[in-house]
């Protein structure tokens, strides 16, 4: 085996598929306080999530995984672990962990590579664990695989805007999107901080969201972990951005899919455009906001949250009518996948997987400058 993998759609041949088994809704956190009132979780509440919603989330999982392999595609699963454990570090103490759903949030891969992300939430800072049997079985396996972690972060209540979400929300939608602009978010600069679902990968240019999730001190320990990469910031108008993949898809060279409702910067538009990128509008998600499955974290946009099986081949979520449409008239074939069970767990069709193998090597796919790019 071999680990490779520099963007999103090369011929894929070897993919990690999370599961969902024991996941949490974790327990509050600085950032992170989850308020389900209805579903049985109101504010403060933590627990496991529901059996029967775990069974319907890893049915379509493994029908998922199955579908791959029966593509050809060797597919790897996660160890799950005991994620209602509280945890602890010498800075604090944690009531429960999350889950080991969506292995695209913590592991990203970039050629020989496979980077584990910091991680900027409590539940989540020791989710790497639940990938390491495999990481250890490829870093024996493949010769030249380059096993890395980002430095482990400390995550005291520094890394946080102390009482940051009251007064975000109390914002208007102006203001909340000039923050976003700003990244005068969730997280201080006190110490690199991102998740691996941030980054977009296009060959020599990685475009890393500033999020929720990810600071400007993270981006900047990208960049100089991957000099010979372009690393760009950047931002949408997302009211809420946490993880790049529902908002800015790259699908083959020369087209990515792009969420309308979230503005991209100018001069990204423009560095795409004069590299003779097509920015597609994704479609309309086939849910409303209130349509969602409980639990769901996530919104409607999980519909463009695709996972490429080659620069013509792309798995959609069944539903997601509208999507499959538009992909096929640009020329894909599309492979519907249904998935909304797995949605409460983290994710999508993107979010649940991380590329371990695809054909092809490194390319530059943006060989003009523009502006700040
Ligand atoms: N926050 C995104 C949205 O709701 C979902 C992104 C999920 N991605 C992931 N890798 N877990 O639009």
């Amino acid at each position: 085996m071999r680990v490779n993998s520099w963007n999103g759609w090369d011929p894929l041949t070897h993919v990690i598929v999370g599961r969902a088994d024991g996941t949490m809704v974790q327990a509050p956190e600085p950032t992170v306080v989850r308020d389900w009132p209805d579903d049985g979780f109101p504010a403060g509440a933590y627990g496991p999530l529901p059996d029967d919603m775990v069974q319907a989330a890893n049915a379509q999982l493994d029908a998922f995984a199955d579908l791959l392999r029966s593509r050809g595609i060797r597919v790897d699963r996660p160890d799950v672990i005991d994620f209602g454990r509280p945890v602890s570090t010498p800075d604090w103490e944690q009531g429960s962990m999350f889950g080991c759903m969506p292995p695209r949030d913590v592991l990203v891969t970039v050629g020989s590579e496979i980077l584990e992300a910091t991680m900027s939430y409590r539940s989540r800072w020791f989710e790497y664990l639940c990938y390491r049997p495999l990481l250890d079985s490829y870093f024996r396996d493949d010769p030249d695989m380059r096993w890395e972690a980002a430095p482990k972060p400390r995550l005291t209540d520094d890394a946080y805007k102390p009482g940051f979400w009251p007064e975000y929300e109390a914002l208007g939608f102006d203001e909340q999107i000039a923050r976003v602009r700003e990244n005068d978010l969730a997280l201080t600069e006190i110490e690199p901080l991102f998740d691996a679902a941030d980054i977009a990968r296009c060959g020599k240019d990685l475009f890393v969201q500033l999020s929720m999730v990810t600071n400007r001190s993270g981006v900047d320990w990208l960049r100089r972990h991957f000099p010979e990469h372009r690393v760009h910031p950047v931002t949408f108008g997302n009211t809420h951005p946490v993880h790049i993949d529902a908002t800015w898809v790259p699908l083959r060279p020369g087209l990515v899919l792009h969420c309308g409702e979230r503005e991209a910067e100018e001069d990204l538009v423009q560095y795409f455009k004069i590299n003779d990128w097509e920015i597609v509008s994704a479609a309309r998600p086939a849910k409303t906001w209130d349509e969602l499955p409980k639990l769901c974290f996530c919104s409607p946009w999980l519909s463009m949250n695709v996972l490429s099986l080659s620069p013509d081949t792309v798995c959609v979520e069944a539903g997601e009518t509208a999507q499959m449409e538009l992909l096929d008239s640009l020329g894909f074939e599309v492979v519907p996948v249904p998935f909304w069970d797995v949605a409460p767990f983290g994710g999508g069709l993107h979010c649940s997987t991380v590329d371990i193998h695809r054909e092809g090597e490194l390319q530059d796919y943006f060989p003009k400058r523009y502006g700040r790019f």
